[in-house]
């Protein structure tokens, strides 16, 4: 590799998840962004009717998968024109992999960003180079990832943003491969996707989804990718022969999931109402709120190291992440996850409230 991994960055948080749990009240772990919520109970249902799986799954997906996620894409997402659908075993593996499936040696990435896109470029043996939102600035790439809303800090791209990555892929005739795994959790503001904004013409633009957040059902492992036909074909023939089929009672739990929008909503309010809970009290801490706008996380800083911050946090018996294990631009701020229970929440805002009427 001409690049080494990156060292595994929760380790170096462990140490603080030991401080965290010596709290007499116990730990509040708001460091993982996996979801609490339980999976909706029609989606268990459509697992265990299921079962029963003797033959092996296609890479393609069912006609049923692949019908329910085109029809989603269309009316959710905006997506018009020539398209294909492919399911994915999560969207990590996409992220992990696309930049190998595609044989890239230049990966664009954002400068803040979710570690695997990294990752995946330092699989391929590609230069991976960090780049901000603004497309127009980006150097020629073999690709490039853009990430809206962004984990971790909660940004979402504008129209012209997105229009802007579009351009960049049609000067450089090359795939812009846009993240939108958290586009139904806007808090405020209705993200969308870059499929609404192609016109029809796909080429070179694909859109990436995963239920792991959407429906709780990260367990599951069960993402997709949208967009433009014959980038898709190309990544489904090496998938084909890597053996990476998403298996079948999953395939038929996500045709349920994506049948419905009121869980949905449901738990887009639930996260919202975590964070209007946390906020204020992360600010009476001296904390100001960056970004935020929509996804699982608070993105916050108090100016100082994110060592700093997560080491008082942890005084507290709360675990959060330093910015820093999302890039250099990062080693100020923390990310704070929603992706805990109510009670854990409101425990969270209490004890920061306490400490401060002790100070
Ligand atoms: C931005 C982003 N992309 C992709 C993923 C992968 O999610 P999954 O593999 O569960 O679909 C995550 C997980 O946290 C993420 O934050």
């Amino acid at each position: 590799m001409r690049q080494q991994l990156p060292d595994f960055p929760w380790d170096s948080l462990a140490p603080f998840g030991v401080k965290a749990r010596q709290h007499p009240d116990g730990l509040i772990d708001l460091s993982q962004g996996t979801p609490v919520d339980p999976t909706p109970e029609f989606v268990q249902e459509a697992l265990r009717k299921n079962s029963n799986s003797p033959g092996y799954p296609v890479t393609a997906g069912t006609p049923e998968l692949r019908e329910v996620i085109s029809a989603w894409a269309t009316q959710r997402l905006g997506a018009t024109g020539d398209f294909d659908v492919l399911p994915l075993i999560g969207s990590k593996e996409i992220v992990a992999w696309l930049p190998t499936l595609l044989q890239s040696s230049k990966v664009l990435y954002p400068d803040i960003a979710y570690p695997t896109y990294l990752v995946g470029a330092v699989l391929a043996q590609a230069e991976a180079i960090p780049v901000g939102v603004d497309a127009k600035t980006w150097p020629q790439a073999d690709m490039s990832w853009v990430n809206s809303p962004s984990n971790p800090t909660g940004r979402v791209h504008s129209e012209e943003e997105l229009r802007a990555a579009i351009a960049w892929s049609r000067t450089h005739d090359r795939p812009v491969v846009s993240d939108e795994c958290y586009l139904e959790f806007g808090d405020g503001v209705s993200p969308t996707s870059i499929l609404s904004y192609t016109g029809g013409d796909n080429k070179n633009i694909l859109a990436v989804h995963s239920l792991s957040k959407r429906s709780s059902m990260a367990g599951y492992r069960g993402a997709f990718l949208v967009g433009d036909s014959e980038l898709i074909a190309k990544i489904r023939e090496v998938r084909k022969h890597a053996g990476m089929m998403v298996p079948l009672p999953i395939q038929h739990a996500m045709v349920a999931a994506l049948g419905d929008q009121e869980h949905v909503d449901q738990q887009r309010a639930r996260y919202n109402a975590r964070r209007a809970k946390l906020a204020p009290a992360l600010v009476a801490a001296g904390f100001r709120i960056d970004e935020s706008r929509a996804g699982l996380y608070i993105w916050c800083t108090r100016q100082e190291d994110a060592w700093k911050s997560v080491d008082w946090l942890a005084s507290l018996g709360i675990l959060a992440t330093p910015g820093s294990f999302y890039g250099e631009l990062g080693s100020s701020h923390i990310r704070i996850a929603m992706t805990a229970t109510d009670i854990h929440i409101d425990d969270a805002a209490s004890r920061i409230a306490a400490a401060l009427a002790t100070r």
